[in-house]
């Protein structure tokens, strides 16, 4: 039986791969198995005795980040067959940010259900996922996660960077800047479509460090993909030979029998946690981290985010919070050069997909420009960017990135303004007769995972019109939304509970003070708690959107953003199919 560099043992049935079970039977079930395989053109020769690795592929048209993803499978293909592997490419839903409504959050779990699903079925030894946009890459590993077959993660790297009239330009920091001025009227319509067409220049997810960036940095972190994939070009040929050897090591891991759950451990989170902070990343990575670790059975308590934000040096310069963009980024050094600085603060001996350990793979990584990645000894800031708030507004917690935020605004009390939903915010942010000033709150509801549903990225309301005007460019904003990693502002999301399942966030009123203090977590609504309770009492649900079909479903089942929003039955993994026979 072969075995893992930690000593343990694959369970592949009898300690034969999975697909023998399939392939070298030589009953009924065998002869339909093989022969329709053949079908394609194959031979015995293709397959019999040799390990099928599954090429899990969220390319589609309707996702442009992952347009490019059947060219890197067949990369991943020459490095399977190159280590006497047999490679089977398969389609899985795809979800784009920019073209799926009302959020591509609300079918992240589906998407890990047919990757789940389509893996554990199937007579895989093992598994390359090929991933991209925002929540392919979250809904891939969730799926891969609790099938728990030797996986490697290949990411579709970033776009080149954005350029206009000799600026650099981030996909989508720069829509968010850039419209704000249009509104404001600082440039004009003509620029506006200047700006549309130097955007996105290439196949590639966003480039800035937003949600896409994100997730690769951590999956690259968490030791499930290749060292120092995260940043390389969607375009670079580097990546394609990233691809390729990943195709090679997968077939390895599978001789390892190193699964998801042998890389997926405390100390894997929390090293991933320490890069999400030192790369000021996006939100959206706390959701997808709680989630995977309720799929492997490991302990992940918000307030963990918050435990190592302190003592965690951000170091990448990067676009929301900071300057630069990916591609910047990876002639920077990418991800090791990021973890090479922080030893200390790692779990150096956690094992990776290399079936090496982390202190193995980032050894002599250097930072090649220091403006781009800063040294330990010289951070941006000597603490990190997500904190965990809690208080009377939102008890089980609430997220900032408080790099993205004017510091003037991370200690502060306003008066609400209240928008009761997307289309009540839509209809009157920009009325004239709004009543607000710079130090009004703006708070939003019904937009978290049941109330929008799908927790859509609503949570950077946009400045009123008329403030933009008297030049206020930040304003506090409180939402149980998400909020696109690319965002910045004063903006505090994933408020829990929800104000559709009764959070306290259904209670405020226009007027009512509100108190954060950064400095103390806290984030309060100062409303005597006599007249909370007699709100209380007269509030009534939402009435459901979706009475039918999955989002029914998901609203049934959705857990809240304190908890990864991850469905209740998911948590935790399914023994894969062993038996081949087919039950007639
Ligand atoms: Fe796909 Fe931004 S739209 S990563």
């Amino acid at each position: 039986m072969p075995t893992m560099r930690n000593g343990a043992s694959f369970e592949g049935g009898n300690g034969a791969r999975r697909s023998s079970e399939w392939f070298d039977r030589q009953d009924l079930d065998g002869f339909l198995h093989r022969s329709w395989l053949k079908s394609s053109g194959v031979t015995d020769d293709a397959f019999r005795g040799r390990p099928v690795i599954g090429i899990c592929n969220s390319w589609s048209e309707l996702v442009n980040c992952n347009v490019h993803l059947r060219g890197l499978a067949e990369s991943v293909k020459r490095g399977v067959l190159q280590s006497g592997g047999f490679p089977l490419e398969f389609p899985v839903m795809s979800l784009g940010e920019s073209l799926m409504k009302p959020t591509t959050m609300l079918y992240r779990n589906l998407m890990a259900m047919d990757v789940e699903e389509s893996i554990r079925s199937y007579p895989l030894d093992g598994v390359v996922l090929l991933t991209g946009c925002d929540k392919t890459n979250p809904a891939s590993i969730m799926g891969a996660a609790s099938a728990d077959i030797p996986t490697i993660v290949v990411t579709g790297g970033p776009m080149l960077n954005g350029r206009w009239r000799g600026r650099e330009i981030g996909s989508c920091s720069d829509c968010w800047h850039y419209h704000e001025e249009l509104r404001a009227g600082r440039i004009t319509e003509a620029d506006w479509v200047e700006i549309e067409n130097g955007m996105s220049r290439s196949n590639g997810h966003c480039m800035t460090m937003g949600t896409a960036s994100t997730m690769a940095c951590v999956t690259e972190a968490l030791g499930l993909t290749l060292p120092g994939g995260a940043a390389i070009p969607a375009v670079d040929s580097r990546r394609r030979h990233l691809a390729e050897a990943a195709g090679r090591q997968i077939v390895e891991l599978v001789d390892a029998g190193l699964r998801p759950s042998d890389i997926l451990t405390r100390e894997a989170f929390e090293n991933a946690i320490r890069v999400l902070h030192a790369i000021s990343g996006s939100t959206n990575a706390i959701l997808h981290l709680l989630a995977y670790a309720g799929r492997v059975g490991v302990e992940l308590p918000l307030q963990l985010f918050d435990d190592l934000c302190a003592s965690t040096p951000w170091l990448v310069d990067l676009k929301p919070a900071g300057r630069f963009l990916m591609e910047d980024f990876f002639y920077a050094g990418g991800v090791p050069a990021v973890m090479a600085q922080i030893p200390e603060l790692l779990h150096l001996e956690a094992v990776t997909v290399t079936n090496r350990t982390v202190g193995e793979n980032i050894a002599g990584a250097e930072i090649i420009n220091r403006d781009v990645i800063r040294s330990a000894s010289d951070p941006l800031d000597a603490g990190g960017a997500l904190v965990v708030l809690r208080g009377t507004l939102c008890p089980d917690g609430a997220v900032m990135k408080i790099t993205a935020a004017g510091p003037e605004l991370l200690q502060h009390e306003g008066r609400a303004i209240v928008f009761e939903d997307i289309h009540d915010l839509a209809a009157r942010v920009d009325d004239p007769e709004l009543e607000c000033d710079a130090s009004s709150v703006m708070v939003l509801r019904n937009a978290g995972p049941v109330g929008a549903p799908g927790m859509p990225e609503w949570g950077h309301l946009p400045i009123p019109a008329k403030l933009l005007r008297e030049g206020v460019s930040d304003l506090l904003r409180i939402s149980d939304a998400r909020m696109s990693g690319t965002s910045y502002g004063a903006i505090v999301l994933h408020v829990a509970p929800e104000s559709a399942v009764g959070g306290p966030l259904a209670l405020v009123r226009n007027g009512d003070l509100i108190r954060l203090d950064v400095s103390k977590r806290r984030l309060d609504l100062v409303v005597d708690a006599a007249e909370l309770e007699a709100r209380r009492s007269s509030w009534e649900p939402p009435p459901r959107k979706d009475e039918r079909g999955y989002r029914q479903l998901h609203a049934d089942r959705v857990l809240q953003a304190n908890e990864g929003c991850d469905f209740d039955f998911l948590r935790g993994k399914s023994a894969v199919v062993q038996d081949a026979v087919t039950y007639l």
